[in-house]
Formats: structure tokens, C-alpha cells, sequence
């Protein structure tokens, strides 16, 4: 073995267990591995789990706040408007350094694997791909990372943006986005969720799209992705982001568009870190949350997980790129609070993450590929509520990142 991880604490498993890693793959995870490794550790009883997965990034963005007007009204309108004289400048060396930041504080946070939005529109072209190409090219031994071509301004209303769509598609982003309720009309809205399905046709790529992003339920395009999707035979290769406007909906209608969310199996991500900061500006009290309806999602049996989403953007001041923060915020605002709640947090980031990324080697089991984090924790409920060290983070069985938080009581 290249690499034996001793004494790991492993969830839903009793006892301690040997994790032993060849050529960057888990080989056999057994209470007592005979052989020595080239490499050992300690893990000391810690607990031991499979890299975390950050589903909703948009890492072209990250990193501007500093540089840019700031956002008055804290909405997503005045957020978006912002950026486009920014946008207009963009170098491709500004994006790579900018997201290269952030994907550096997610690898030492333990996030092995992200999926990132970048802008396609006629204000920065395919500047913001390129960018992020870059990024990915640098980081390819600690991350991998997913890029989606997301025609933020829209498509109707953006001519020429249809035409960057397929050139994004061609030059290697790797899955279509969409913000269909980013268009003047809901015809226009439709019109959009047809066009983007036309490309991943075309490019057998799956879809994951901005999806009503307001509080306000004239917004309905999750029904209309839903249709789509059935209609195209993509059932399972589609991802919504957001969906604040399900939280709005009356809960009748709530109701029928789960269950077509359900039936077209979509996957749904919440952004609550940034939707709690961006939803209900105009409410006075009660202040809505603006978060989907994450539970009832759950119920009815559609995966759900959650992102990042923005680091220091116009969107959302904060962000440090650690999924276990993202994972604090998300139960806060989910309401999950049970130990089978707080358990499906994790999950969140892990393993139905994974299904959304469509991972078939990833998770703690002989066979997977090694990407694994040892946390200064012994339990899922300690590593959400104390956000602890990640000792040591594994990519593809090497040792790529080591934290050590020393605080000392001394009374
Ligand atoms: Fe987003």
C-alpha cells in the first residue's frame, strides 16, 4: 500500500479501521491491516470521511467585493447590475488568481470536488471561462472541478449569448446552466429552458440552472424545467439551484410542483448562505427566510444538497469555502436540528452531492477513488457544530493539505 490511514472512525461503523490506499484508490478498509504502508497515519480515533463536494460555486465572482460599488438594496438585482462594469474589464489572469484563492481555502477546508457557474454573456464574453479553465488547469492534482456555462443576464434578452452558449460548450465547460426567470416574459422564460436543452442535446451534457431566485410566486420556471425535463427524456441529469420562489408559492402549488420536481428527478441545491442574505429585503416583519422548501423536498424524496455558492461578492460579503460552515448555516435555516437531520446535513455535502455530480467513484469503500478528509472530531454533530481541523486532506491517496488549530486554556 502506498498509504494506510490507521485507527480512522468511520460513520455508521463500530470499532476503528485500517484504510489502506494504492495507486490512489482505496483497496480495503479492514479492522487490522496486516501489510505497512509506505506511508502511514495516525488518525488517532478521529473520524474519517470522504471529501466534501461544494455542488454551487461561482467561482469567476469570488472575490470582488472589495473592487466593486457596494450592493445598497442587497438584492440580486441591484448584485447582478453591479458586476457589469467589472464584468466589461475582466482579465483572464484576474478570474484564474481570484478563483484560484478560493479553490486553495476549499481544498484546505477538505472539498476535493467543485461545480462551478461561470458567466456566458455578451458583457465579458467567455472571459470568465477561460478564467476558470486556467484555474482548473492549476489545481488538477487537488480539485476537481465541474464548470457550467450560466447565462446570467439571460438568453432572449441578451442576444448573442446563444451563440457563446455553444461556443462555451465547445471550448469545455461540461454541463449547461440557465436562468430562465431571467428573461422579460414567462413565453420568453420557457423559450429559454428550450434553447439550453437544445445544447445539452447536443453535447449530451446534463443541465443545471438558476431557478427562480426571488421571493416573489409569479415566478414559476421550476414547473416549467420540470416539464422540460420529462419531455427530453433527461430525468436524473437535471440540477435547480435556488428555487426560493417554491418557498413563496401557495402550498397547493408547492405541493404539484414537487411532485413533478420528483418525477423528473431533478435535484434541487440550496444556497442559503447567500439567499438568507439576499431574500426578503422587501419584507418587513416577518422577515421571510427565502430558502426553498428543503424538508418537504426531503419528504417527497428528491435529492437535495447545497453550495457555497459566493465568496465575497456582490451576492454575499462573507464565504470562506469550507463546506462544514456552509453546512452550520444550512441546518439554522432548514430547520434540522434532530440527529437524523443533523446526519443528512452531512450527507448533503457528501454523498447526495455526489449524486448530483454523478460520481461513480466516490465514498469511503474499496473501489473509490482516495479523497478523504481526517477531521479533529469524533462525530458528524461535533464536525457541523465545532468546524474543526481538517488534519489531513487526501486527494487521489496523497497527503495535500495539513491543519492544526491549537487553542489552549490557560486558566
Ligand atoms: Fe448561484
Amino acid at each position: 500500500m502506498n498509504l494506510i490511514i490507521r485507527n480512522a472512525k468511520l460513520r455508521n461503523r463500530q470499532g476503528l479501521w485500517d484504510i489502506g490506499i494504492k495507486s490512489g484508490v482505496i483497496k480495503a478498509i479492514e479492522d487490522n491491516l496486516p501489510q505497512k504502508g509506505e506511508e502511514e497515519i495516525d488518525a488517532n480515533g478521529k473520524l474519517v470521511v470522504p471529501s466534501f463536494i461544494d455542488p454551487h460555486i461561482h467561482l469567476d465572482k469570488v472575490n470582488i467585493v472589495e473592487v466593486v460599488r457596494p450592493n445598497k438594496t442587497g438584492t440580486l438585482k441591484e448584485a447582478i447590475e453591479i458586476i457589469w462594469d467589472k464584468k466589461a474589464q475582466y482579465t483572464i489572469e484576474d478570474i484564474a488568481e481570484r478563483a484560484g484563492d478560493v479553490i486553495e481555502r476549499g481544498v484546505v477546508n477538505g472539498t476535493a470536488k467543485m461545480r462551478t457557474h461561470v458567466d456566458v454573456d455578451t458583457i465579458g464574453g467567455l472571459k470568465p471561462l477561460e478564467g476558470v479553465i486556467a484555474a482548473r488547469n492549476k489545481y488538477k492534482n487537488a480539485v476537481d472541478i465541474q464548470i457550467i456555462a450560466f447565462p446570467q443576464e439571460g438568453i432572449i434578452k441578451d442576444p448573442g449569448c446563444d451563440k457563446l452558449m455553444w461556443k462555451a460548450m465547445e471550448m469545455g465547460a461540461d454541463i449547461v446552466g440557465g436562468m430562465p426567470a431571467n428573461e422579460h416574459t414567462p413565453d420568453d422564460s420557457k423559450k429559454h429552458i428550450e434553447l439550453c436543452f437544445g445544447i445539452a442535446e447536443k453535447f449530451n451534457a446534463d443541465v443545471d440552472m438558476h431557478i427562480d431566485e426571488t421571493d416573489d410566486p409569479f415566478y414559476r420556471t421550476l414547473e416549467m424545467l420540470a416539464d422540460e425535463t420529462i419531455e427530453r427524456g433527461w430525468q436524473g441529469r437535471v440540477t435547480a439551484g435556488h428555487t426560493c420562489a417554491l418557498a413563496a408559492y401557495d402550498d397547493h402549488y408547492a405541493g404539484y410542483v414537487i411532485e413533478k420536481v420528483k418525477k423528473a428527478g431533478i435535484n434541487i441545491i440550496t444556497n442559503p448562505v447567500t439567499n438568507l442574505m439576499l431574500q426578503g429585503r422587501n419584507d418587513k416583519q416577518p422577515v421571510r427566510r427565502g430558502i426553498t422548501r428543503v424538508k418537504e423536498l426531503l419528504a417527497a424524496g428528491v435529492n437535495v444538497s447545497f453550495g457555497q455558492d459566493c465568496v465575497k461578492d456582490t451576492f454575499y460579503p462573507f464565504g470562506s469555502a469550507d463546506m462544514l460552515q456552509v453546512a452550520l448555516v444550512t441546518a439554522h435555516a432548514a430547520h434540522m436540528s434532530l440527529p437524523h437531520e443533523i446526519e443528512k446535513v452531512f450527507d448533503m455535502i457528501t454523498h447526495d452531492a455526489a449524486k448530483i455530480l454523478r460520481l461513480d467513484n466516490y465514498g469511503l469503500e474499496a473501489g473509490k477513488d482516495a479523497d478523504i478528509v481526517i477531521l479533529d472530531a469524533l462525530t458528524v454533530d461535533d464536525a457541523i457544530r465545532l468546524q474543526p481541523a481538517r488534519l489531513y486532506v487526501i486527494k487521489r491517496g496523497k497527503v495535500i493539505a495539513k491543519s492544526r488549530y491549537n487553542r489552549e486554556l490557560c486558566l
